[in-house]
Protein backbone atom coordinates (compact mmCIF):
# COMPACT_ATOMS: atom_id res chain seq x y z
CA UNK A 1 0.00 0.00 0.00
CA UNK A 2 1.03 3.45 -0.89
CA UNK A 3 2.35 5.60 2.27
CA UNK A 4 1.04 9.17 2.70
CA UNK A 5 4.13 11.79 1.42
CA UNK A 6 4.14 15.66 0.80
CA UNK A 7 5.96 17.02 -2.18
CA UNK A 8 7.17 20.06 -3.09
CA UNK A 9 7.14 21.00 -6.91
CA UNK A 10 10.33 23.19 -8.34
CA UNK A 11 9.41 26.59 -9.46
CA UNK A 12 8.91 27.50 -12.93
CA UNK A 13 11.31 25.58 -15.48
CA UNK A 14 12.22 27.33 -18.39
CA UNK A 15 14.19 25.06 -21.13
CA UNK A 16 15.82 26.64 -23.76
CA UNK A 17 18.93 26.76 -25.94
CA UNK A 18 19.96 30.52 -25.62
CA UNK A 19 17.35 31.16 -22.65
CA UNK A 20 19.75 33.62 -20.87
CA UNK A 21 18.71 36.15 -23.42
CA UNK A 22 14.90 35.77 -21.51
CA UNK A 23 16.72 36.71 -17.94
CA UNK A 24 15.61 40.32 -18.32
CA UNK A 25 12.38 40.17 -19.03
CA UNK A 26 12.08 37.16 -16.35
CA UNK A 27 13.03 39.33 -13.75
CA UNK A 28 10.52 42.37 -14.45
CA UNK A 29 7.96 39.77 -14.46
CA UNK A 30 8.77 38.85 -11.46
CA UNK A 31 8.20 42.27 -10.05
CA UNK A 32 11.69 42.65 -9.24
CA UNK A 33 13.26 46.60 -9.77
CA UNK A 34 16.70 46.07 -9.00
CA UNK A 35 18.56 42.68 -9.47
CA UNK A 36 21.96 41.61 -7.22
CA UNK A 37 23.58 38.69 -9.96
CA UNK A 38 25.44 36.49 -6.97
CA UNK A 39 28.36 34.66 -9.22
CA UNK A 40 31.92 33.77 -9.63
CA UNK A 41 35.11 34.36 -10.88
CA UNK A 42 35.14 30.94 -13.10
CA UNK A 43 31.41 32.80 -14.87
CA UNK A 44 33.08 35.91 -15.23
CA UNK A 45 35.78 34.94 -17.09
CA UNK A 46 33.93 32.66 -19.27
CA UNK A 47 31.93 34.80 -20.76
CA UNK A 48 28.25 33.98 -19.58
CA UNK A 49 28.27 37.00 -17.16
CA UNK A 50 28.39 39.13 -20.02
CA UNK A 51 25.46 37.15 -21.69
CA UNK A 52 23.31 37.32 -18.38
CA UNK A 53 24.41 41.09 -18.22
CA UNK A 54 23.62 42.15 -21.42
CA UNK A 55 19.87 40.59 -20.69
CA UNK A 56 19.65 43.07 -18.13
CA UNK A 57 20.80 45.98 -19.98
CA UNK A 58 18.51 44.99 -23.30
CA UNK A 59 15.63 45.36 -21.07
CA UNK A 60 16.65 48.13 -18.76
CA UNK A 61 16.16 46.32 -15.44
CA UNK A 62 18.82 48.07 -12.76
CA UNK A 63 21.42 45.44 -11.25
CA UNK A 64 24.59 44.94 -9.22
CA UNK A 65 26.81 42.32 -9.64
CA UNK A 66 28.87 40.61 -6.38
CA UNK A 67 31.12 38.10 -8.19
CA UNK A 68 33.20 37.15 -5.15
CA UNK A 69 31.72 33.66 -4.43
CA UNK A 70 34.03 30.38 -3.56
CA UNK A 71 33.45 26.52 -4.03
CA UNK A 72 31.98 25.68 -0.60
CA UNK A 73 30.68 29.30 0.00
CA UNK A 74 31.51 30.19 3.60
CA UNK A 75 29.26 32.41 5.83
CA UNK A 76 31.33 35.29 5.31
CA UNK A 77 31.19 35.45 1.65
CA UNK A 78 27.56 35.28 2.06
CA UNK A 79 27.45 38.06 4.68
CA UNK A 80 30.05 40.25 2.40
CA UNK A 81 27.07 39.55 -0.59
CA UNK A 82 24.03 40.72 1.71
CA UNK A 83 25.70 43.96 2.33
CA UNK A 84 25.95 44.70 -1.26
CA UNK A 85 22.36 43.74 -1.20
CA UNK A 86 21.61 45.71 1.46
CA UNK A 87 23.41 49.03 0.57
CA UNK A 88 22.39 48.83 -3.19
CA UNK A 89 18.81 48.28 -2.12
CA UNK A 90 17.90 45.03 -4.51
CA UNK A 91 14.68 43.60 -4.31
CA UNK A 92 15.21 40.16 -6.45
CA UNK A 93 18.55 38.04 -6.89
CA UNK A 94 19.75 35.92 -9.78
CA UNK A 95 21.96 33.16 -8.54
CA UNK A 96 24.71 32.14 -11.75
CA UNK A 97 27.07 29.70 -11.67
CA UNK A 98 27.44 26.17 -10.55
CA UNK A 99 26.20 25.25 -7.00
CA UNK A 100 28.19 27.54 -4.85
CA UNK A 101 26.69 31.03 -6.42
CA UNK A 102 23.25 29.39 -6.91
CA UNK A 103 23.58 28.31 -2.92
CA UNK A 104 24.84 31.63 -1.85
CA UNK A 105 22.28 33.24 -3.34
CA UNK A 106 19.67 31.73 -1.41
CA UNK A 107 21.42 32.02 1.49
CA UNK A 108 21.96 36.12 0.39
CA UNK A 109 17.74 35.91 -0.04
CA UNK A 110 17.47 34.51 3.53
CA UNK A 111 20.09 37.16 4.92
CA UNK A 112 17.76 40.08 3.34
CA UNK A 113 14.28 39.04 5.00
CA UNK A 114 15.52 37.06 8.19
CA UNK A 115 17.31 38.58 11.20
CA UNK A 116 20.74 37.49 11.74
CA UNK A 117 22.50 35.34 12.36
CA UNK A 118 22.13 33.32 9.18
CA UNK A 119 23.19 29.61 11.07
CA UNK A 120 20.39 29.85 13.26
CA UNK A 121 18.41 28.70 9.92
CA UNK A 122 20.34 25.51 9.39
CA UNK A 123 17.79 22.27 9.25
CA UNK A 124 14.52 21.96 7.74
CA UNK A 125 12.06 24.67 7.88
CA UNK A 126 13.67 27.31 10.00
CA UNK A 127 13.17 30.03 7.45
CA UNK A 128 10.75 32.21 9.15
CA UNK A 129 9.88 35.13 6.16
CA UNK A 130 10.12 34.52 1.91
CA UNK A 131 13.10 35.89 0.79
CA UNK A 132 13.23 38.03 -2.27
CA UNK A 133 12.12 36.73 -6.20
CA UNK A 134 15.38 34.36 -7.07
CA UNK A 135 16.27 33.54 -10.66
CA UNK A 136 18.47 30.49 -11.14
CA UNK A 137 20.67 29.95 -13.98
CA UNK A 138 23.15 26.94 -13.82
CA UNK A 139 25.58 26.65 -15.76
CA UNK A 140 26.59 22.89 -14.86
CA UNK A 141 24.49 19.60 -14.93
CA UNK A 142 24.66 18.53 -11.07
CA UNK A 143 24.06 20.06 -8.03
CA UNK A 144 20.26 20.67 -8.73
CA UNK A 145 20.38 23.75 -6.07
CA UNK A 146 17.92 25.74 -9.15
CA UNK A 147 14.95 23.35 -7.81
CA UNK A 148 15.75 22.74 -4.56
CA UNK A 149 14.91 25.12 -1.48
CA UNK A 150 18.76 24.01 0.17
CA UNK A 151 21.52 26.14 0.69
CA UNK A 152 24.78 24.19 1.84
CA UNK A 153 27.18 27.02 3.65
CA UNK A 154 30.67 26.32 5.00
CA UNK A 155 31.06 27.34 8.56
CA UNK A 156 34.73 27.85 8.55
CA UNK A 157 34.91 27.94 12.28
CA UNK A 158 34.22 25.10 12.64
CA UNK A 159 35.29 23.76 8.79
CA UNK A 160 31.37 22.18 9.06
CA UNK A 161 29.08 22.44 6.14
CA UNK A 162 25.75 23.44 7.27
CA UNK A 163 22.35 22.88 5.34
CA UNK A 164 19.70 25.97 5.64
CA UNK A 165 16.43 23.98 3.89
CA UNK A 166 12.92 25.61 3.39
CA UNK A 167 10.33 25.54 0.51
CA UNK A 168 11.19 29.70 0.84
CA UNK A 169 14.20 28.80 -0.89
CA UNK A 170 13.03 27.33 -3.67
CA UNK A 171 13.81 29.60 -7.04
CA UNK A 172 10.89 31.22 -8.32
CA UNK A 173 12.26 30.72 -12.00
CA UNK A 174 15.32 28.06 -13.08
CA UNK A 175 16.13 29.18 -16.98
CA UNK A 176 17.91 25.59 -18.46
CA UNK A 177 19.89 26.63 -20.91
CA UNK A 178 22.10 23.90 -22.62
CA UNK A 179 24.79 26.74 -24.30
CA UNK A 180 26.04 27.67 -20.58
CA UNK A 181 27.40 24.10 -20.31
CA UNK A 182 29.72 24.00 -23.24
CA UNK A 183 32.87 25.87 -21.68
CA UNK A 184 33.09 23.97 -18.67
CA UNK A 185 36.82 22.07 -18.08
CA UNK A 186 35.97 18.37 -18.42
CA UNK A 187 37.01 17.38 -14.81
CA UNK A 188 34.15 19.65 -13.78
CA UNK A 189 31.53 18.00 -16.62
CA UNK A 190 32.25 14.51 -14.89
CA UNK A 191 32.38 14.98 -11.40
CA UNK A 192 29.15 17.59 -11.33
CA UNK A 193 27.54 14.93 -13.52
CA UNK A 194 28.62 12.04 -10.82
CA UNK A 195 26.48 14.45 -7.91
CA UNK A 196 23.55 14.55 -10.16
CA UNK A 197 23.61 10.79 -10.20
CA UNK A 198 24.04 10.85 -6.60
CA UNK A 199 21.00 12.63 -5.98
CA UNK A 200 19.03 10.84 -8.15
CA UNK A 201 20.34 7.34 -6.31
CA UNK A 202 19.91 8.42 -2.92
CA UNK A 203 16.72 9.81 -3.34
CA UNK A 204 15.68 6.74 -5.60
CA UNK A 205 16.54 4.32 -2.38
CA UNK A 206 15.55 6.13 0.65
CA UNK A 207 13.32 5.11 3.46
CA UNK A 208 11.18 8.30 3.33
CA UNK A 209 11.19 8.40 -0.62
CA UNK A 210 7.81 9.41 -2.57
CA UNK A 211 6.55 7.26 -6.08
CA UNK A 212 7.04 10.97 -7.87
CA UNK A 213 10.87 11.38 -6.68
CA UNK A 214 11.13 7.92 -7.70
CA UNK A 215 9.68 8.49 -10.35
CA UNK A 216 12.35 10.96 -11.46
CA UNK A 217 15.02 9.84 -10.20
CA UNK A 218 14.98 6.48 -11.95
CA UNK A 219 14.93 8.63 -15.18
CA UNK A 220 17.75 10.74 -13.96
CA UNK A 221 19.65 7.83 -13.89
CA UNK A 222 18.49 6.48 -16.91
CA UNK A 223 19.52 9.91 -18.64
CA UNK A 224 22.73 10.24 -16.85
CA UNK A 225 24.10 6.56 -18.05
CA UNK A 226 22.81 7.43 -21.29
CA UNK A 227 24.18 10.88 -21.41
CA UNK A 228 27.19 11.84 -19.36
CA UNK A 229 29.78 9.73 -21.30
CA UNK A 230 28.92 11.50 -24.45
CA UNK A 231 28.65 15.15 -22.92
CA UNK A 232 32.38 14.71 -21.60
CA UNK A 233 33.79 13.28 -24.89
CA UNK A 234 32.24 16.50 -26.52
CA UNK A 235 30.67 19.51 -24.18
CA UNK A 236 29.81 21.20 -27.34
CA UNK A 237 27.30 18.63 -27.96
CA UNK A 238 23.92 20.38 -27.09
CA UNK A 239 21.92 17.31 -27.71
CA UNK A 240 23.54 15.71 -24.43
CA UNK A 241 23.98 18.64 -22.58
CA UNK A 242 20.57 19.23 -22.46
CA UNK A 243 20.27 15.90 -21.45
CA UNK A 244 22.23 16.19 -18.90
CA UNK A 245 20.54 19.74 -17.73
CA UNK A 246 17.40 18.04 -17.48
CA UNK A 247 18.91 14.94 -15.45
CA UNK A 248 20.61 16.83 -12.89
CA UNK A 249 17.15 19.36 -12.64
CA UNK A 250 15.09 15.96 -12.02
CA UNK A 251 17.25 14.82 -9.37
CA UNK A 252 17.72 18.13 -7.60
CA UNK A 253 13.56 17.94 -7.00
CA UNK A 254 13.63 14.22 -6.27
CA UNK A 255 16.29 14.03 -3.20
CA UNK A 256 14.62 17.46 -2.10
CA UNK A 257 11.25 15.98 -1.41
CA UNK A 258 13.09 11.93 -1.24
CA UNK A 259 15.96 13.35 0.67
CA UNK A 260 19.82 12.03 0.35
CA UNK A 261 21.80 10.15 2.24
CA UNK A 262 24.92 8.33 3.57
CA UNK A 263 26.94 9.77 0.44
CA UNK A 264 26.05 13.19 1.42
CA UNK A 265 26.17 12.40 4.93
CA UNK A 266 30.25 11.37 4.33
CA UNK A 267 30.82 13.64 1.36
CA UNK A 268 29.92 16.92 3.33
CA UNK A 269 33.00 16.79 5.70
CA UNK A 270 35.28 16.30 3.02
CA UNK A 271 34.29 19.75 1.53
CA UNK A 272 34.60 21.08 5.10
CA UNK A 273 38.01 19.61 6.16
CA UNK A 274 39.19 19.22 2.85
CA UNK A 275 37.73 21.68 0.50
CA UNK A 276 37.47 18.44 -2.02
CA UNK A 277 34.83 19.74 -4.67
CA UNK A 278 31.50 18.32 -3.62
CA UNK A 279 31.01 16.07 -6.87
CA UNK A 280 34.41 14.96 -6.40
CA UNK A 281 33.77 13.37 -3.10
CA UNK A 282 30.79 12.45 -3.94
CA UNK A 283 32.20 10.41 -6.74
CA UNK A 284 34.88 8.65 -4.73
CA UNK A 285 32.39 7.52 -2.28
CA UNK A 286 29.23 6.49 -4.07
CA UNK A 287 30.52 2.40 -5.42
CA UNK A 288 31.98 1.55 -1.67
CA UNK A 289 28.47 2.85 -0.17
CA UNK A 290 26.58 1.10 -2.66
CA UNK A 291 28.23 -1.83 -1.83
CA UNK A 292 27.48 -1.11 1.75
CA UNK A 293 23.51 -0.46 1.14
CA UNK A 294 22.95 -2.84 -1.46
CA UNK A 295 21.79 -5.48 1.38
CA UNK A 296 19.20 -3.08 2.64
CA UNK A 297 17.33 -2.94 -0.43
CA UNK A 298 18.19 -5.28 -3.14
CA UNK A 299 15.40 -5.21 -5.57
CA UNK A 300 15.98 -1.44 -5.61
CA UNK A 301 18.97 -2.20 -6.61
CA UNK A 302 18.36 -4.56 -9.45
CA UNK A 303 16.11 -1.13 -11.24
CA UNK A 304 19.09 1.19 -10.36
CA UNK A 305 21.32 -1.45 -13.02
CA UNK A 306 18.43 -1.32 -15.13
CA UNK A 307 18.37 2.22 -15.62
CA UNK A 308 22.14 2.68 -15.53
CA UNK A 309 21.45 0.10 -18.90
CA UNK A 310 22.86 -3.29 -17.50
CA UNK A 311 20.85 -6.72 -18.37
CA UNK A 312 19.98 -8.22 -15.15
CA UNK A 313 17.83 -11.11 -17.34
CA UNK A 314 18.63 -14.11 -15.59
CA UNK A 315 20.36 -13.22 -12.48
CA UNK A 316 19.45 -13.90 -8.87
CA UNK A 317 18.52 -10.17 -6.70
CA UNK A 318 21.51 -10.60 -5.02
CA UNK A 319 23.52 -10.77 -8.40
CA UNK A 320 21.72 -8.15 -9.68
CA UNK A 321 21.68 -5.60 -6.93
CA UNK A 322 25.78 -5.52 -7.28
CA UNK A 323 25.40 -4.24 -10.68
CA UNK A 324 25.02 -0.41 -9.73
CA UNK A 325 28.12 -0.19 -8.15
CA UNK A 326 30.29 -2.13 -10.96
CA UNK A 327 28.35 0.30 -13.36
CA UNK A 328 29.73 3.19 -11.50
CA UNK A 329 32.98 1.71 -11.43
CA UNK A 330 33.23 1.75 -15.28
CA UNK A 331 32.25 4.98 -15.84
CA UNK A 332 34.36 6.90 -13.87
CA UNK A 333 37.39 4.45 -15.12
CA UNK A 334 35.86 5.85 -18.50
CA UNK A 335 35.58 9.72 -17.23
CA UNK A 336 39.22 9.14 -15.19
CA UNK A 337 37.85 10.05 -12.18
CA UNK A 338 40.43 9.76 -9.38
CA UNK A 339 38.98 6.37 -7.34
CA UNK A 340 41.06 6.84 -4.15
CA UNK A 341 40.27 9.83 -1.35
CA UNK A 342 44.31 9.63 -1.14
CA UNK A 343 44.67 11.09 -4.97
CA UNK A 344 43.21 13.88 -4.11
CA UNK A 345 44.82 14.99 -0.92
CA UNK A 346 42.64 13.80 1.98
CA UNK A 347 44.33 12.43 5.00
CA UNK A 348 43.46 9.58 6.67
CA UNK A 349 44.10 10.85 10.44
CA UNK A 350 40.62 12.91 9.59
CA UNK A 351 38.53 10.19 9.19
CA UNK A 352 37.04 10.28 13.16
CA UNK A 353 36.36 13.63 13.36
CA UNK A 354 34.97 13.55 10.25
CA UNK A 355 32.51 10.65 10.73
CA UNK A 356 31.71 12.31 13.83
CA UNK A 357 30.32 15.21 11.54
CA UNK A 358 28.71 13.16 9.45
CA UNK A 359 26.53 11.18 12.18
CA UNK A 360 26.08 14.82 14.15
CA UNK A 361 24.43 16.23 10.22
CA UNK A 362 21.82 13.18 10.60
CA UNK A 363 21.78 13.08 6.60
CA UNK A 364 22.25 9.32 6.59
CA UNK A 365 19.35 8.45 8.79
CA UNK A 366 17.67 8.67 5.13
CA UNK A 367 19.25 5.76 4.55
CA UNK A 368 18.08 2.32 3.83
CA UNK A 369 20.46 0.40 5.60
CA UNK A 370 21.50 1.17 9.58
CA UNK A 371 25.01 2.98 9.28
CA UNK A 372 26.89 3.99 12.58
CA UNK A 373 29.96 6.35 13.46
CA UNK A 374 32.22 2.89 12.93
CA UNK A 375 30.60 2.06 9.36
CA UNK A 376 31.73 5.53 8.01
CA UNK A 377 35.57 5.32 9.57
CA UNK A 378 34.86 1.61 7.60
CA UNK A 379 33.65 3.17 4.23
CA UNK A 380 36.23 6.06 4.32
CA UNK A 381 39.09 3.55 4.56
CA UNK A 382 37.52 1.77 1.49
CA UNK A 383 37.05 4.66 -0.25
CA UNK A 384 40.65 5.61 0.54
FE1 LIG B 1 25.05 16.82 -3.94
Amino acid sequence: MLKSFQFNSSGRLSFQAGGIQTLGNELKTLGGTKALIVTDQGIKMSGILEKAKKSLLDEKMPFVVFDEVEPNPSTAVVEKGYEVLKKEGCDCLVGLGGGSPIDAAKAIGVQGTNPPPLLQYEGPNKVKNPIYPLVAVPTTAGTGSEVTGASVITDKARKYKCSIRSPYLIPKLAILDPELLTTLPPGVLSTTGMDALTHAYEAFISPVTNPVSQALAYDAMRLIGQNLRRFCANPENIEAAGFMLLASTMAGIAFFNGRVGVVHAMAHPLGGVFNTPHGLANAILLPHCMDFTRLAVPELFGRIAEALGRDVTGLTVNEASKKPAEAVRELMEDLQIPKGLKDVGVKRESFEIMAKDAVNSGIHLTTPRKVTEKDMIELYEKAF
